[in-house]
C-alpha cells in the first residue's frame, strides 16, 4: 500500500522536472576516438547543455567514454563499439561528426574526398535512420563538399531538414579573432570577425571591413592577415609534419558551435553565429550552400542573414570564393547521385 502510492505521487514529480528548464539533450559524437574526437569529448561533457553524450568510432570509443565518464559533471557518457552504430544514434538531438582521415603536409582539404565522403555518406545515412529529426554538425573535410553530401544523403531518405544541417566553419572564425588580436594588440575578445564563404582556402572570405579594428587594415599587412585566415589550418599541417591537422584548437571550435546550437536549441534568444547552411544568399548563382552569420532556434537555422557591405578587396575574395565553392558543392552532389 504504502509502495504503491509512492510510486503515484513520484510520477508528477518527475514529469514536472523533465518539462522544466532541465531539458534532456543527448549528443552523439561520431568519430570520438580521433585526433578532433577525444578533446571535442571532454568539452563537451564540460557543457551543462548536454545531459548524455554518446561516443562512437570504429577504433577506441568505449575507451575513450570510459575515461570521459570520470569527469565529475551532471552528463552521462556511453562508448559504442564499430558494430553499435545505431545503438549510438539512439534518440540523440545533435549529432556532431569529426569521422574520416586528416590531411598531410601538401595536401588540400578536397584530397581528403576519396576517404572521407563515404564515411560521411554511411554516418549520415544512419542518422537519417535512426534520427532524422536530429541536427547534424559536419566536421570532417572537405566541409565544402561532405556537407551536400549529408543533404543528399538525407534527401535521398526523404528526410532532409536544411535547418537542421550545418558545417562547422567556426575554426575559420577563431582563426581570424585571434591573428586580428595578433595584428592590432587588442584582445580577441574584442576582434571578433564575420568569416563567411566556405572551409577552404579562397573559400574562406574574413569581413575585416565589418569590424572596427580590422577595417582600416590594408596594404601588405592586409594581404598577410587575409591569407593566414585562409590558410591557417596549414601552418598545424606543416608543424605537425605528417601526425594530422588541427585537432585542439578544432575540438575548441567544434565545442564552441555546438554549445551556441544547444543555447538555442533551449531557446536562448539571438545566438547568432557563422555557419555553413543551405542557403538562399547566392543560390540564384549555383551555390546552394554558404556560410554566413544564422540565428539558432530550437529548430536549428532560425534566420540566414545577408552578408552586408563588402570593402573593395572582399569583392574580390568573394569573386574568388563562389566558383571554387560551387565545384566543391557539385562534387558532393556529383558523389550521391
Ligand atoms: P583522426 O584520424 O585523428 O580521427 C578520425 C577518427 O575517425 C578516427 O578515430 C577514426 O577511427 C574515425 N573514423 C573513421 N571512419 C569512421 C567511421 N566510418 N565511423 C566512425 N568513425 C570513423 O582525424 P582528426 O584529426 O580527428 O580529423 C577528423 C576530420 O576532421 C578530418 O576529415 C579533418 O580534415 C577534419 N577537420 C576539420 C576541420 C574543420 O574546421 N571543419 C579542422 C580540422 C580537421
Amino acid at each position: 500500500m504504502f509502495a504503491r502510492s509512492a510510486v503515484r505521487t513520484a510520477l508528477p514529480v518527475a514529469r514536472s522536472f523533465s518539462t522544466s528548464s532541465a531539458r534532456q539533450t543527448k549528443v552523439a559524437v561520431l568519430g570520438a576516438g580521433g585526433g578532433i574526437g577525444q578533446p571535442l569529448s571532454l568539452l563537451l561533457k564540460n557543457n551543462p547543455l548536454v545531459t548524455a553524450l554518446n561516443l562512437y568510432d570504429i577504433r577506441g570509443a568505449p575507451g575513450v567514454a570510459a575515461d570521459v565518464s570520470h569527469v565529475d559533471t551532471a552528463s552521462t557518457v556511453q562508448g559504442f563499439a564499430a558494430d553499435k552504430l545505431d545503438e549510438a544514434l539512439d534518440g540523440t538531438e545533435i549529432v556532431v561528426i569529426p569521422a574520416g582521415v586528416p590531411r598531410k603536409p601538401g595536401m588540400t582539404r578536397d584530397d581528403l574526398f576519396n576517404t572521407n565522403a563515404s564515411i560521411v555518406r554511411d554516418l549520415a545515412a544512419a542518422v537519417g535512420r535512426v534520427s532524422p529529426k536530429a541536427h547534424i554538425l559536419v566536421i570532417s573535410n572537405p566541409v565544402n563538399s561532405t556537407v551536400p553530401i549529408v543533404a543528399a544523403t538525407l534527401e535521398k531518405a526523404g528526410v532532409f531538414d536544411p535547418k537542421r544541417l550545418f558545417g562547422v566553419t567556426t575554426l575559420d572564425v577563431v582563426r581570424a579573432a585571434r591573428f586580428l588580436s595578433e595584428v592590432t594588440g587588442a584582445p580577441p575578445s574584442e576582434t571578433r570577425v564575420t568569416v563567411v564563404g566556405g572551409h577552404s582556402g579562397p573559400t574562406i572570405v574574413p569581413l575585416l571591413s565589418q569590424t572596427k579594428l580590422g577595417k582600416d587594415i590594408s596594404g601588405d599587412v592586409y594581404d598577410k592577415l587575409v591569407y593566414r585566415i585562409q590558410f591557417g589550418g596549414d601552418e598545424v599541417v606543416k608543424a605537425k609534419d605528417g601526425a594530422g591537422s588541427a585537432t585542439l584548437s578544432m575540438a575548441y571550435a567544434g565545442a564552441t558551435f555546438t554549445g551556441s546550437l544547444l543555447r538555442g536549441i533551449n531557446g536562448e534568444k539571438d545566438v547568432t553565429v557563422p555557419t555553413f547552411v543551405k542557403s538562399p544568399l547566392y543560390a540564384s548563382e549555383g551555390v546552394d550552400f554558404f556560410s554566413s552569420l544564422v540565428t539558432l532556434g530550437p529548430n536549428g537555422v532560425e534566420k540566414i542573414h545577408p552578408i552586408g557591405d563588402l570593402s573593395a578587396a572582399e569583392e574580390k575574395l568573394m569573386a574568388e570564393c563562389l566558383p571554387t565553392l560551387k565545384t566543391n558543392i557539385e562534387k558532393g552532389y556529383a558523389f550521391v547521385a
